[in-house]
């Protein structure tokens, strides 16, 4: 049985003061939540911060990116070494935003999957096509794409510390949410490439998020679909009462 995990993409959004206030407000919303795994990724600099402020709670810190360097001539860069060592536990790698708006290929999300790993952090590794793909019929190659290049020269003894999340381009922040048919399809999917890729235990253990427009109120019939394992949530992770709520949804 996988249990539901919940992580807030913070995106470039907060100051400290804010952030302080949502990670407090989560905290105290979340402090009897069972059943349930949550986490938040601050923008890198409240990172810190944020995790002084959950210390205690059951709410992970992490971070939005990483290097795929460990250290070295990279300006403007931050490592797996350094985001572990304020208090990051794991990295989202892989985001749509990374992907179409920063042109990161997937061979570089590929060295940032093994730099995460290797320094010591969980990853969530994002995958999803443009509108133009779906529309063409190519959400499949793509996902597979991004998936089987991501995982080239993975070794499955990180397979416990990797979580997947499916997020449709068209529906991030956009408020047009894919319908729980859609997410399912696609999740059951990547399960079967897992599955080929490993074998079917080690597909089944691993956790795929859907991402794009969750909020409260569509959370529970999404998240209630066999393989749809959570959320990654950003627009609805900036406020506490919508971010658990969509914790709350799926008890
Ligand atoms: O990482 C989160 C996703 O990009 C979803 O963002 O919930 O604002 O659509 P959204």
């Amino acid at each position: 049985m996988r249990t539901p995990y919940i992580a807030g993409n913070w995106k470039l959004n907060l100051d400290r003061a804010g952030a302080l206030d949502l990670a407090r407000g989560i905290a105290a919303a979340t402090s009897d939540a069972t059943g349930v795994d949550l986490a938040v990724a601050p923008p890198y600099v409240h990172i810190e911060a944020v995790a002084e402020a959950l210390r205690g709670t059951s709410v992970r810190v992490g971070a939005q990116n990483c290097c795929d360097q460990d250290s070295g001539a990279f300006t403007g860069e931050i490592s797996a070494r350094m985001l572990k060592e304020v208090g990051a536990t794991f990295a989202i790698v892989g985001h749509s935003e990374r992907r179409h708006v920063y042109g990161e290929s997937d061979e570089l999300i590929a060295a940032k999957l093994g730099a995460a790993l290797a320094g010591g952090l969980d990853a969530i590794l994002c995958l999803g096509e443009l509108l133009e793909e779906r529309e063409a019929g190519r959400t499949e190659s793509v996902v597979r794409r991004q998936l089987t290049s991501a995982l080239a020269d993975f070794d499955r003894a990180h397979l416990g510390r990797l979580t997947l999340a499916y997020e449709p381009v068209w529906a991030i922040g956009t408020g047009k949410v894919a319908t729980p048919d859609q997410a399912e399809e696609v999740h059951a999917f990547v399960r079967g490439l897992l599955a080929g890729l490993f074998d079917d235990a080690a597909a089944a253990s691993v956790r795929i998020q859907y991402g794009g427009s969750v909020k409260p109120d569509n959370a529970r019939e999404l998240l209630g679909r066999p393989n749809v394992d959570g959320a990654l949530v950003g627009g609805a992770s900036l406020k506490a009462d919508s971010f658990t709520g969509i914790a709350a949804a799926i008890r």
